[in-house]
């Protein structure tokens, strides 16, 4: 029997680009080679100017590879321009016709393709209703709110049923309550539809939440793919620890189970790490959620430190303890109906952290800083 899909939605091969006039060695992608599996919610994360909406565009056929080539259900699309590939994009910009009402911009692909109107009505009136604004079928763009908008610009890609989707920061011009209203209703709009989404995002959060699998890029290149708990879990370098969220870097050299920091100190716990050869250069990562201010459990290692900041953020508090001058850690706690405000340490007090090595991740470079972290410089 026939798999109904034996190829993946999207593949790229190998693909780079460089813009016309940038220096010869300044690839904006340089060399990724990804797939992208039929009805999978796929995101690219990464900083600015990394070269996400590069790769979607020669995805969409709105650039070229200078190298490389793009394969659509199995089938290679290179040099092929957008409306002879079944992919759609929605870009930030959402492009709307505002002296169109919301169904004749929904409607604007279909008549193009000359498909009867009484089917066009159906789908349109679908669509609308799939994207909750079945009640405002005349409405013009310009009266609606900036969600309402996103929504439409949703709509007016879904209806042409293209096989895959491609989205370009769609949610960065709402507020952040919207925002993750949106996050959730595009989510649900994935799964109905069953569409493959390739979604482009800087936001760590909004990639954490709303993908099957996501591919963290730096400079060109991809960095790390995975599950969201792959890439947050278990990140492979110190760039993907430090974007992912934020996370303590420390660096140093690894030695018998334990991390000698740099900038001296205390030796930090880790555990015996099969995989790490004593006298490495490392730094070692580990969540501030991971990290007890008490209730300490059997087999954590435990060190002393100084409160030297706390940041009270609602459902969160954050210490900021120093280790040794040049070590500080950043710890997070849930500010539960338990913990009482009474309790929260103001700065200068003495305390006892403690974490189990399993925790701490030893990744084999030195912490670079980079932008986007959270790290804060509390001497
Ligand atoms: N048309 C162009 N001509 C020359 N260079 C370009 C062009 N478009 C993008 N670049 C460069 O290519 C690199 C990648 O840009 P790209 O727009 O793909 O980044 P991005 O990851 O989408 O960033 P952002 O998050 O800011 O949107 C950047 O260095 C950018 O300056
Ligand atoms: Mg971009």
């Amino acid at each position: 029997m026939q798999h109904p899909h034996p190829h993946p939605a999207v593949r790229l091969d190998r693909v780079s680009k460089r813009y016309a006039g940038a220096a010869a060695d300044a690839y904006a992608v340089d060399g990724i080679t990804l797939d992208i599996a039929q009805g999978e919610f796929f995101s690219l994360l990464g900083p600015s100017g990394c070269g996400k909406t590069t790769l979607l565009r020669m995805t969409g056929g709105f650039a070229d590879p200078t190298a490389g080539s793009v394969l659509l259900d199995g089938e290679d699309v290179t040099g092929l321009p957008p409306d002879k590939r079944n992919v759609n994009t929605v870009f930030q910009s959402y492009a709307l016709f505002d002296h169109l009402s919301l169904a004749d911009n929904v409607a604007f692909g279909l008549k193009r393709k000359g498909i009867a109107r009484a089917e066009i009505r159906r789908r349109v009136a679908d669509m609308l209703d799939l994207v909750q604004l079945g009640h405002l079928p005349d409405r013009k763009p310009p009266t609606l709110s900036g969600g309402q908008r996103q929504r439409v610009a949703l709509a007016r890609a879904l209806v042409n049923r293209p096989q895959v989707l491609l989205l370009d920061e769609p949610l960065a011009a709402l507020d952040l309550k919207l925002r993750r209203q949106m996050q959730v209703e595009l989510k649900q709009i994935q799964r109905e539809v069953g569409i493959t989404f390739v979604f482009v995002t800087h936001d760590q959060d909004e990639a954490l939440t709303m993908s099957d699998r996501l591919a963290v890029m730096n400079e060109g290149r991809v960095e790390q793919c995975g599950t969201p708990e792959d890439v947050y879990e278990r990140p492979t370098s110190g760039f993907v620890a430090s974007f992912m969220g934020t996370s303590n870097l420390v660096a140093g050299t690894y030695r018998a189970g334990e991390v000698v920091p740099d900038e001296g100190g205390p030796a930090l716990p880790v555990g015996p790490r099969s995989d790490v050869a004593d006298g490495s250069r490392v730094s070692l990562s580990i969540r501030p959620e991971k990290i007890w201010l008490s209730d300490f459990e059997p087999g954590m290692a435990k060190l002393s430190g100084i409160v030297r900041e706390t940041v009270y953020s609602g459902p969160t508090t954050t210490y900021f303890i120093e280790l040794a001058p040049g070590v500080t850690v950043s710890v997070l706690e849930q500010n539960t109906i338990r913990s009482r405000m009474e309790d929260r340490w103001s700065g200068g007090e003495e305390v006892e952290i403690g974490w189990k090595p399993e925790h701490c991740l030893v990744l084999d470079r030195p912490a670079a800083r980079l932008p986007g972290t959270d790290r804060r410089n509390t001497s």
